[in-house]
């Protein structure tokens, strides 16, 4: 069925305007003042409301056998709390272990999300270890339209690639032009800190933070870029969480180095005091880069506004209370992660926007387009223009309330930003025209949500 949404204010990363937006056959057919509906049309009055494009969540774990156990999020349950908080394509970590087959794990990813999504998706592919097989594997998943990689530093010999393999896949992606994202930690830092302190007998959740502290996210950052320039290949690095790593990054890039960056939202509005209090209420807290001490935030903050911070993602990653304390007696066992996918938008833009941090601009472009623009989905996604999916969220800027997990999708037992109060809200979201979210309800399609075929970028 046609849609047409009238009177609202169009924003977009570089645009700002009242009108009308007509959509038929899941795409923006025409944009202007007084638009006509056909008959038989859905109008929606979007007066006194923000219109963006569909949000894009760049790094999200759904499905997830990690630290000894799952994420606990479906598809079915993290699609539909994308989507209540405005983001309608997320790109999801599909993360064989180093053991597994990369092409049979792409395709269980793929099997786990196909028909179960309410919004649409697609993967980073992660490369955990590379050989001659993962190459030609590595061919044709690309060729499938999975147009990017994710290497991680961290993780020893469970994501974790040496320093030759990074080598390897750099170069193939260079080849390829596919862009490669990145957890930057030194392994082995991380591993001789950890059974320092252990062997001290400091095992609690405040200690997960000095067992990966930020000169090793910096070192990690740093040997990053300096692959990437030797390579000349183009990479991303996701969760960026302190100035030193930042520093690495920017100098990286004034010496013409193709490095993005993604920060992500708890290392804008959470510090390491979550962490340290006693506990399971720390081990919610505990993720990998860890929450840092809060000088770090201002600088996040002013990178983001400034665009040197090119994104902004959640790392989405749900462990639930019970999962938590399987790090009960040694922090290294807590499964690493906290879920925003739900939260993002609402968050960024009460602490970015409404808090005069960032202008509206760059929060459509941190939290849509330019992912869409780094990972092949521009214009077809992160876009207000004819032709574009109708990926539409009329946000409401009046509305008023809380973070909980009494009220959450995400499939969890606890939020790690509870009782954080939030100024503004989707009241309608769209998925190629079709209405899937109502004022914090979802009222549409749980399989409307469709596989992103991706080509590469050339960078
Ligand atoms: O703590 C985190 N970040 N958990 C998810 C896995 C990862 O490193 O992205
Ligand atoms: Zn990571
Ligand atoms: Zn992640």
């Amino acid at each position: 069925m046609p849609l047409l949404i009238k009177n609202g204010e169009i924003v977009t990363a570089d645009s700002r305007w009242h009108g009308d937006i007509y959509v038929e056959d899941e795409t923006i057919a025409r944009l202007g003042q007084n638009l006509d509906a056909a008959p038989g049309a859905e109008v929606i009055d979007a007066a006194g409301k923000l219109v963006f494009p569909g949000f894009i969540d760049p790094h999200v774990h759904i499905y997830l056998p990690f630290m000894a156990t799952f994420a606990k999020d479906t598809h079915a349950t993290g699609s539909v709390a994308a989507l209540i908080g405005g983001t309608t394509t997320f790109i999801e970590m599909c993360c064989p272990s180093r053991g597994e087959d990369a092409l049979a794990g792409y395709l269980l990813w793929k099997s786990k999300a196909d028909g179960n999504s309410a919004c649409d998706y697609a993967f980073h592919m992660s490369v955990t270890r590379f050989d001659r097989q993962t190459q030609g594997q590595l061919r044709k998943i690309v060729a499938d339209g999975t147009a990017s990689f994710k290497v991680f530093l961290a993780y020893k010999n469970f994501f974790g690639i040496d320093d030759g393999e990074l080598y390897e896949v750099l170069a193939l992606a260079r080849e390829l032009g596919v862009i490669v994202t990145a957890h930057c930690e030194n392994a082995d830092l991380v591993a001789q800190l950890q059974q320092s302190l252990l062997a001290q007998g400091k095992t609690g959740p405040e200690w997960h933070e000095p067992s990966r502290p930020e000169s090793v996210e910096a070192e990690g950052t740093n040997h990053f870029a300096s692959f990437l320039e030797i390579t000349g290949a183009a990479g991303y690095v996701v969760h960026l969480s302190c100035a030193g790593a930042l520093d690495a990054a920017l100098r990286a890039r004034r010496r013409g180095v193709k490095i993005h960056v993604e920060s992500v939202l708890p290392h804008f509005l959470l510090d390491k005091s979550y962490a340290e209090r006693p506990g399971v209420e720390g081990m919610k807290h505990v993720m990998s880069p860890p929450l840092r001490d809060k000088r770090n935030q201002a600088v996040l903050w002013d990178a983001l506004a400034a665009g040197s911070i090119d994104t902004v993602g959640t790392d989405h990653c749900p462990f639930d209370i019970e999962q938590k304390l399987l790090g009960k007696d040694a922090f290294t066992q807590i499964p690493n992660g906290i879920p925003g996918l739900e939260e993002r938008v609402n968050l960024l833009y009460t602490y970015g926007v409404k808090a005069g941090r960032i202008n509206l601009h760059r929060f459509v472009d941190a939290a849509s387009t330019r992912a869409a623009k780094l990972f092949g989905l521009f214009p077809r996604k992160g876009a207000i223009a004819v032709g574009a999916d109708a990926d539409l969220v009329i946000y409401d800027p009046a509305y008023r309330g809380t973070v909980s997990a009494a009220t959450q999708h995400t499939n969890n037992n606890y939020n790690g930003f509870e009782g954080v109060p939030i100024e503004g809200r989707p009241s309608v979201v769209t998925v190629r025209g079709r209405v899937q979210v109502k004022d914090g309800v979802f009222v549409g399609d749980k399989s409307r949500g469709c596989f992103l075929k991706r080509n590469p970028s050339f960078f």
